[in-house]
């Protein structure tokens, strides 16, 4: 599919789109809804009121008309709600809609883009809907015949020809940002059968070398050993693969003392069978997308890169699977992590935070300012917010109200859960510096945190973001798909470093 900007003739299209608004007089029992159209065209609004079934259609939010033309073309017009209180999610969800109907009906689609504008932000407008767009027609089709849609063009048309240059890079933009999010996606949703630890570094590496400016290097299980990685080594232990750390670094064309350095850093468990901790088989189907942390700085990074944003930046993704063999770590056994804290593991499920800790302690030598995790960590997460938010905790306030604001800007569901001292203190044990579960239930979210919290070096500000309840279906969202990877905090991460400061 493709998108452009025409800024200059009338166009000529299959199905043209325009935002119907509705004006709210009187109030409660007395609330009266009118729609608010005197913008569309003449012919357009004659035929939409020539239309009798046309009386029922207010403009309110979530109505849509379609209406046929004479001339053969046809005007899907979408019910927007009131004006003064459209925001860019409704924006995003609507055409995120419209977009996956008028896919089947359509070769090519008009958007009229001065209907559709957020205030006076043409520029936000067109990044939205191209964004939306990309983010609703994504298919993952490798493993069946691929959708083969009539609709091939979109065009966004506005008649502000001013415009013209500052929207077209606006497309540009919403596109790489999309597709980032839609190879997230795809990482996701690949089966561990086919992206097992190896394959998935090698796909990372070689994805990234269309990037300028960035170098990539995988650390195996040789360096592993050491570099004494005893946790991330333990979760390795039952696997048929390498544990894989894929290291990779963006410099920008100018570097200075006071160039800030943001490391971001993701879980990978290609699988998670739970280990000798075995998943039940209701909760262990489900596992392939236990590398979502991965795949969502990963795809972050590669638009912060592609965009050569003025900061370093750096991507850690920790992979293996969690399997089990003869060899695959016991509960109960003690091992020695990367810093020299020992650890008893307890639970052979809880590995997320075994493999997060030592290439924690790996990031933070490389001496970032600032660090972003994101990781399906834990059921509890879920359990605490459900499954439509992401949890963030983190050691600086600052940092973590920073991805707070960032996610609230790109409309993406994330809330903040606290560490306490009574958290840390569970994770004491009795025979090794730290188990990796607590002694008591609740709190599970943060306690997994706290975990992780010790593998960070000089209080460097770093945020952990459990993206356990989010990272799959979110059927709520038509922008993403009902079943599988969502894509979610791949944009919140991005729009946090290009607002860095
Ligand atoms: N990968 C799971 C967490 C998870 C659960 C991700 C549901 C996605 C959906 C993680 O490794 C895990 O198993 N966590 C345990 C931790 C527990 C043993 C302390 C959990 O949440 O049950
Ligand atoms: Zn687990
Ligand atoms: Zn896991």
């Amino acid at each position: 599919m493709q998108i452009i900007l025409n800024a200059e003739k009338k166009l000529k299209a299959e199905m043209h789109l325009f935002a119907a608004y509705c004006e709210v007089t009187g109030k409660d029992k007395n609330a009266k809804t009118k729609i608010v159209n005197a913008h569309w065209p003449a012919d357009i609004k004659n035929a939409f009121n020539k239309a009798k079934s046309s009386t029922y259609f207010e403009g309110k939010k979530g109505e849509h008309f379609h209406l046929h033309l004479p001339s053969g073309e046809s005007a899907y017009l979408i019910g927007m709600g009131e004006k003064e209180k459209l925001t860019a999610e409704t924006l995003r969800k609507e055409i995120a809609k419209t977009i996956r109907y008028a896919s089947s009906r359509s070769a090519d689609l008009a958007i009229h883009l001065d209907d559709f504008v957020l205030g006076k932000d043409l520029e936000k407008s067109t990044f939205v809907m191209t964004e939306a767009m990309m983010m609703a027609m994504y298919d993952f089709s490798k493993f069946k015949a691929a959708r083969t849609l009539p609709l091939k063009k979109v065009i966004i048309h506005t008649t502000k020809s001013e415009y013209k240059n500052s929207l077209q890079k606006e497309i540009e933009k919403a596109q790489m940002v999309a597709e980032a999010v839609n190879l997230c996606r795809d990482f996701v949703n690949l089966p561990p059968n086919e992206l097992n630890s190896e394959k998935f570094a090698k796909a990372v590496v070689k994805d990234i070398k269309s990037v300028k400016r960035v170098k990539a290097k995988i650390v195996g299980k040789r360096e592993m050993e050491k570099q004494g990685m005893g946790c991330f080594l333990a979760v390795n232990a039952g696997s048929a693969y390498e544990p894989q750390l894929v290291h990779l670094t963006y410099t920008p064309s100018k570097v200075t003392s006071k160039t800030k350095h943001v490391a971001l850093v993701g879980k990978g468990l290609t699988f998670d069978t739970g280990g000798y901790c075995l998943k039940p088989s209701t909760s262990i189907a489900g596992m392939k997308g236990d590398m979502a942390g991965a795949a969502t700085v990963y795809a972050a990074f590669k638009v912060i890169a592609s965009l050569g944003l003025p900061y370093k930046v750096s991507c850690f993704l920790g992979m293996t699977d969690n399997a089990i063999n003869s060899k695959a770590v016991m509960p109960d056994s003690i091992v020695k992590a990367r810093n020299g804290k020992t650890v008893e593991i307890l639970n052979t499920d809880a590995e997320g935070r075994l493999v997060l800790a030592d290439v924690m302690d790996y990031t933070c030598d490389q001496k970032p300012d600032f660090i972003i995790d994101a990781a399906t960590l834990t059921g509890a997460c879920v359990a605490a917010l459900g499954f439509e938010f992401s949890g963030i905790m983190g050691n600086n306030k600052n940092w973590n109200a920073k991805i707070l604001e960032s996610a609230r800007a790109q409309d993406e569901r994330l809330w903040e859960l606290p560490i306490v001292d009574e958290f840390r203190e569970d994770l004491k044990s009795n025979c090794a510096d730290l188990r990796n579960i607590g002694k008591n239930l609740g709190g599970g979210a943060q306690k997994g945190a706290a975990f992780i919290e010790n593998f960070v070096k000089n209080n460097i500000p770093w945020a952990h973001i459990d993206i356990a309840g989010n990272s799959e279906n979110q059927a709520h969202l038509p922008y993403c798909p009902a079943k599988g990877a969502s894509g979610l905090m791949v944009r919140t991460i991005i729009h946090t470093v290009e607002n860095l400061g």
